[in-house]
């Protein structure tokens, strides 16, 4: 019989519900709904109260779109899965607590999913025959991390950003252009137009050996930004350029790591996943780094950015396993992701 699990991901501005039919391990997307808070764009980036507001007002049409999309009733869901962190608080509670009191009405078991074990996962929507072992490039907004992957459920942290995530780096420098937010996709297709050698931007940290070759660091970039838009005298002329100059800086710095990443992993797959992955430049990019033998596989962009799709997708591999939340101790490990503050909602101390 094939099991029919809603997933819902409210973990910062987009509030997301999918329902994801799998049948003999093949998982079919059967809908996914995607709303995107346009309110932050007034101020620049997500104000985590309007965000939470926000939430609590669109959960359940959402949820109800998704299953109507999906021609699915609620009696015959066989599984709900939510995002329990890393994320805004407010946010993450609305529909982690949506989705747990779902499961609670219908006696279904509930999975809180780490975020992301759900980028992770995006790209087997589009490739069910994508496993591991491969090494994942994970870049969004607030993360940005290389690791291996062995299998899944085994996340092993070849290295992370010391300070800003590259997403963020992109939103940064949106802001000092005056592009808006986001900033990932203007800075993606003004650089389009810009000119690649008129702007040089140092490749921080690109080294070969020692123990900061698989880390990334993106503030003192943002900086060297920051100095060629305050020495620009026309910043209308210089814009594209100055987009270009970044952009050709932040992929490369992530492409070649990326690269060596899977050398030193020995693997013959690389997963791109995260927001900055919808990046098409990026993909090319790691394209070129890691050569021809090395499979490159990222998902479309409206399953790299949040979505609840992947949420789904990772829950019910959990599910399947027959791991339920409330997690006990050993379900907890499996939130902790290597390199990451281990996360709970209120320290795994909620039961109905
Ligand atoms: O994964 P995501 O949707 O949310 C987080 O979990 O953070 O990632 C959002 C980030 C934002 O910083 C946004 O600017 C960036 O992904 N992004 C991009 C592109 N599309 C979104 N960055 C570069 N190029 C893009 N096309
Ligand atoms: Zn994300």
């Amino acid at each position: 019989m094939a099991e029919l699990v809603l997933g819902i991901e409210t973990s910062c501005d987009e509030t997301s519900a999918a329902v994801l039919s799998v049948q003999d391990g093949r998982a079919l997307l059967r809908s996914l709904v995607i709303l995107s808070q346009d309110v932050h764009r007034i101020f620049g980036g997500v104000v985590p109260e309007l965000a939470s507001r926000a939430h609590l007002r669109t959960i359940g049409p959402v949820v109800d779109q998704a299953l109507r999309e999906a021609g699915a009733a609620r009696e015959e869901l066989t599984g709900i899965a939510a995002t329990a962190g890393p994320g805004l608080i407010g946010p993450l509670l609305v529909g982690f607590t949506y989705g747990k009191t779902l499961a609670w009405r219908r006696g279904l078991p509930f999975i809180g999913v780490h975020h992301l074990e759900g980028h992770l996962f995006a790209a087997t929507l589009e490739d069910p025959l994508l496993a591991p072992p491969f090494v994942a490039l994970l870049v969004s907004g607030g993360h940005t991390m290389l690791l291996h992957v062995p299998e899944w459920g085994r996340y092993e942290l070849m290295g992370q950003t010391r300070d800003d995530a590259a997403g963020e780096a992109f939103d940064k420098v949106a802001a000092l252009l005056k592009l808006g937010y986001p900033g990932g996709p203007v800075i993606e297709r003004l650089a389009r137009e810009g000119a690649p050698d008129r702007f040089r931007f140092p490749r921080p940290l690109l080294v070969r050996s020692g123990a900061g070759r698989f880390e990334f660091s993106f503030s003192g970039l943002k900086t060297a930004v920051l100095r060629a838009v305050q020495l620009s005298d026309n910043l209308e002329r210089d814009r594209a350029d100055l987009a270009r100059g970044f952009q050709d800086a932040v992929l490369e710095v992530l492409a070649e790591k990326t690269a060596m990443a899977v050398d030193e992993a020995g693997v013959g797959t690389v997963v791109l996943g995260g927001g900055v992955a919808c990046n098409a430049a990026l993909a090319a990019s790691v394209g070129r780094s890691v050569g021809q033998s090395v499979r490159v596989v990222t998902a479309t962009p409206r399953l790299n950015t949040d979505n609840a799709a992947m949420i789904a997708a990772a829950g019910a591999w959990r599910l399947s396993r027959g791991e339920r939340s409330p997690w006990d101790a050993e379900a907890t490990d499996n939130m902790v992701f290597p390199g990451l503050q281990p996360f709970s909602i209120a320290n795994g101390q909620w039961a109905i």
